[in-house]
């Protein structure tokens, strides 16, 4: 394959031909990239934070056009990707001012005459390997902080969707930012992935994706001992007690659940309401989903767009049979529709009732528009299902009660936890899971930790 073929998943058209990268090109990066680092490292922060400050401006100029990208190459609902594009920029602006704030210490010493010294220092070389349901937000928040730190930083954007990335890297060098300190390559994966791993100069490889690609990506950077950060899968859990604002709850499980049409990591994947609510939870809940339009992102009230692959397709269709078959009840939702011959598909968005806890949905991640509840008795047996996963990234709750919030807070294994509220991202705040969800954070103060290397210096016979 010398070009991917970049198609709209509303349509099936093609959009445009974006060239592979051969193995020797991404070495040539690299090696680029290495080279850049010697300088880049010099720039000072307040020099770096100008032009990533820049280069925010560039994006926030050109929003209509990055979005309008967004929406032909990745289906997501216009309104969205503009969101997208303004998140993706909050991480820039972040960064550029944390650039700033890249501190060392002193550290009284243990000896007269002694003096001792930290400081920080950008890792290296970083390579990024982004998923396509984030074309923007992803990269920014890896490319932002590596920046900030003065290193430098290849991505390799998802084959479904290069475009988007491919212009905010334009953008960048219109910044000011030099061609090299921040650069796209193409291709698969695969391929692409080993290069970075095995490569001495990669001193870091960082990745949002599924849990089997982070795992071998982890497996292949042990030999050079990289430095890695992984933004992994979730299986998101929403559990709403008996004395939850249950019509509260509804909009934001629907705000959590449906954004990107349920290909999300932190998207609510099983939704755990106390016996007594529901009923009235699970109808509200089903009635303001039948409001929502599928269709073409680019369409004036798209509210859930086209499902990103015909793998992606597969799955959600095949958990939602598998529920149906095991007692699920369709409150709304439960069609879906293929057309083959152009690679387009869209699934109604779902409410199943008296899903169990043998359902494939309940144990796998959906990656779709389809929210299976379940109810619990009991609080603790709400927070055993909710834990009962190798995923941890985002968990929600919604209580009136702060003893049971408190409760469900500390007793939840996961990153992010979510109170009385659907949409916990910021660029401003640590983003990352535990278990199988991931490696490190990305994002808030915690996020520029992963580029920065710790040095100690020992300076002895200070008269
Ligand atoms: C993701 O799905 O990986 C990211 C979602 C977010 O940043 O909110």
């Amino acid at each position: 394959m010398s070009q991917i073929k970049v198609n709209n998943p509303a349509t099936g058209e093609l959009i445009e031909e974006v060239k592979v990268n051969t193995t020797a090109e991404v070495e040539l990066a690299i090696e680029n990239a290495s080279t850049a680092f010697d300088s880049w490292k010099k720039v000072n922060a307040h020099e770096r934070a100008r032009l990533l400050k820049k280069w925010y401006e560039l994006i926030q100029l050109n929003k209509e056009e990055i979005a309008k990208i967004m929406t032909l190459e990745n289906g997501k609902p216009l309104k969205e990707s503009l969101g997208e594009v303004n998140y993706a920029t909050d991480y820039i602006e972040w960064y550029a001012e944390e650039a700033k704030r890249i501190y060392g210490r002193t550290i009284p010493a243990h000896q007269d005459g002694k003096r001792i010294v930290v400081t920080k220092q950008p890792i290296g070389v970083v390579a990024a390997i982004t998923p396509w349901n984030f074309p923007a937000a992803m990269m920014t928040r890896k490319a932002a902080p590596a920046l900030a730190a003065g290193c430098t930083f290849i991505v390799k954007p998802a084959e479904e969707t290069p475009l988007t990335m491919i212009r905010l890297v334009e953008l960048a060098h219109e910044a000011g930012i030099p061609e090299h300190v921040v650069q796209v390559v193409n291709g698969p994966g695969k391929e692409i992935g080993e290069v970075f791993t095995s490569s001495k100069d990669v001193r870091k490889i960082t990745f949002t994706g599924s849990t089997p690609v982070g795992k071998l990506l982890i497996k292949n950077s042990a030999d050079t001992v990289k430095s890695v950060t992984m933004e992994l899968g979730g299986h998101a859990p929403v559990i709403v007690a008996k004395d939850a604002d249950v019509d509260f709850a509804v909009t934001q499980t629907i705000a959590s659940k449906f954004r990107n049409a349920g290909q999300t990591c932190v998207c609510a994947n099983r939704v755990i309401v106390h016996e007594s609510i529901v009923d009235e939870f699970s109808e509200k809940l089903a009635q303001e989903v039948k409001k929502l339009k599928v269709g073409n992102g680019l369409e004036e009230g798209t509210d859930i767009g086209p499902i990103i692959n015909k793998g992606g397709y597969e799955k959600i269709v095949n958990q939602l049979e598998d529920a149906v078959e095991k007692g699920a009840d369709v409150l709304t939702g439960n069609e879906y529709e293929a057309n083959y011959d152009k690679d387009c598909y869209f699934v109604q968005p779902t409410v199943i009732k008296n899903a169990n806890l043998d359902m494939t949905i309940m144990h796998e991640e959906t990656f779709g528009p389809i929210a299976p509840v379940i109810s619990f008795k009991e609080i603790e047996e709400a927070v055993k299902i909710a834990n009962d996963t190798p995923f941890g990234l985002a968990a929600y709750f919604f209580t009136e009660d702060y003893q049971t919030g408190i409760q469900l807070y500390e007793q939840l294994d996961y990153g992010i936890v979510s109170w009385n509220d659907g949409a916990p991202s910021a660029a401003h705040v640590p983003f990352g899971g535990m278990k199988e969800s991931g490696l490190g954070r990305e994002g808030g103060t915690e996020g520029i930790e992963p580029y920065l290397e710790t040095k100690y210096l020992s300076i002895g016979n200070v008269e």
